[in-house]
């Protein structure tokens, strides 16, 4: 018995009204798409999942990889013509079957483990998860007969004056046996003012063969939300935002006027920690106990280790060892790793490069595909030079080195342990364990120059 997740996100998502198929739009910086696809992975409950991809399938397939199967509606014809497509994919029809829309990233573990539990518990044909909102506005609506069963679910648009005052809408979530559900979507017609195949319209038809149909409600409403908008997508996000910021607080840290802090979803973050104002902290970030972060920080897939201070700056793609500095107005990136009781101060960017302990750039710093040992300064303006403007090129610089302000040391390049470059030398040459380097000319006085230059001219205009 083969238990399929089927997910809808072929359409295009017209009323976005942007370039991005809906499913591909980001909530903390995730694709929403990725929030349903992880927590039904993460839930367990089923053999396969099936993601209907249409409309610049191209970018939905991208996000999910091969962690799932795809069924391609390659013209959007409706959503009970979109789960249609999946047949080819069925190869057990003994089972159930849970549809979800692609376009509802608050919908959790608890949701889609409840709605199969009541499925099972009470022997259901077909189980429609409605929940009840204030605004029902482009929703299903579900008619209850006098007795209280479900009659039917009627769109939005088709719905008469007194139907949209029903607060009880469909979710767009369904469990149900799998044999059954393939067989009625056989009989579904577009006859309808869309002209569209409507998964809803199964209702009709299971009610004919007089199959048992049940509904689940669901009382967080919220978590069914359907964005179809970019006002409901920041709806949804912000929702997001404050269950994740509650939930982190709650174990322990301390948040700073956290409306203004975005935390994503796969972030892990320790006890002990205290992020400040304006900061968003994202993809598969871990920030270790006792680290200070932002204000004004970005920080994405990055480690930050324990007892970290990092201010006014952006570590994309970065690991920085503990008890280091980072900021104000730093910039890390593209795989720099930064060791302990480190200083990357203000205005210094560091890229593809690693230091070991106690290294220190304070101010105004390029360091880019280099290798540094431990005990290294970098002086103010100090800058590797990488690039010839085609190829890159790596510097190496052992331990115990102090660089002196805006020096250039053009790569590829190797200054040994222990060795002293003066201020302004711009370097093409290794520089030799424990020597004192200098690349620069050399300063002369010309004593009187002024008071000379000045009389020179008198004499001449005489
Ligand atoms: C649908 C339901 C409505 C329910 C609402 C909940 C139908 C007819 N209506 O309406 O009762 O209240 O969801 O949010 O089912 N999709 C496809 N292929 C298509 C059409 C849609 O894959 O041909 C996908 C979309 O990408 C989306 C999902 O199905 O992820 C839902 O489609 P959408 O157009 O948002 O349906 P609603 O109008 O919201
Ligand atoms: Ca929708």
């Amino acid at each position: 018995m083969r238990k399929y997740a089927i997910i809808l996100a072929a359409g295009k998502g017209t009323r976005m009204k942007t370039e991005l198929p809906k499913c591909a739009y980001p909530l903390l910086k995730k694709p929403m798409i990725a929030y349903i696809v992880e927590n039904i992975q993460n839930s367990e409950q089923f053999d396969e999942i099936i993601v209907v991809v249409g409309h610049k399938r191209e970018i939905i397939q991208d996000i999910l990889g091969d962690k799932v199967t795809y069924a391609v509606q390659e013209e959007q014809l409706g959503t009970g013509h979109a789960v249609m497509v999946c047949e080819p994919h069925i190869t057990d029809l003994e089972g159930f079957t849970m549809i979800l829309p692609g376009d509802m990233p608050l919908v959790d573990n608890s949701v889609i483990e409840k709605a199969i539990l009541e499925h099972k518990d009470r022997r259901d044909d077909l189980t429609i998860v409605t929940t009840k909102i204030e605004e029902p506005e482009g929703y299903g609506r579900i008619i209850r007969n006098e007795s209280g069963y479900l009659d039917s679910i009627i769109e939005h648009h088709e719905a008469t004056m007194s139907q949209r005052t029903i607060s009880e809408i469909n979710t767009g979530i369904y469990v149900v046996g799998t044999k059954l559900l393939f067989s009625s979507l056989k009989k579904i017609d577009n006859h309808n003012m869309k002209n569209e195949y409507y998964l809803t319209d199964i209702v009709g038809i299971m009610q004919q063969q007089k199959e048992v149909i049940g509904t689940y409600y669901l009382k967080e409403s919220y978590k069914s939300m359907g964005v179809n908008d970019l006002y409901a997508l920041s709806i949804a996000e912000a929702k997001l935002r404050l269950n994740i910021n509650k939930q982190m607080m709650l174990n322990g840290v301390a948040m700073i006027n956290p409306e203004t802090i975005t935390i994503g979803q796969n972030v892990v973050i320790e006890e002990n920690v205290i992020i400040h104002p304006n900061t968003y902290i994202t993809g598969n970030s871990v920030i270790k106990k006792g680290a200070s972060i932002g204000p004004n920080t970005e920080i994405h897939d990055s480690v930050i280790g324990e007892k970290v201070v990092c201010k006014h700056s952006l570590v994309y793609n970065s690991t920085v060892d503990e008890s280091t500095t980072v900021g104000p107005f730093a910039h890390l990136r593209d795989g720099a790793h930064i060791g302990a009781h480190n200083r990357i101060g203000n205005f210094v960017e560091v890229k593809k490069s690693t230091t070991q302990e106690n290294t220190k750039a304070s101010h105004l710093a390029y360091i880019g595909d280099a290798t540094v040992g431990k005990n290294v300064n970098f002086g103010c303006g100090s800058i590797t030079v990488n690039y010839d403007g085609k190829n890159k090129y790596q510097t190496t610089i052992g331990d115990d080195v102090f660089i002196g302000c805006n020096v250039n040391l053009i790569a590829p390049i190797h200054v040994d342990d222990n060795s002293l470059i003066a201020a302004g030398s711009t370097l093409n040459k290794n520089v030799p364990k424990g020597s004192l380097a200098i690349a620069r000319a050399y300063q002369v006085n010309k004593e009187n120059y002024i008071k000379d230059k000045k009389e020179a001219e008198e004499n001449n205009e005489n």
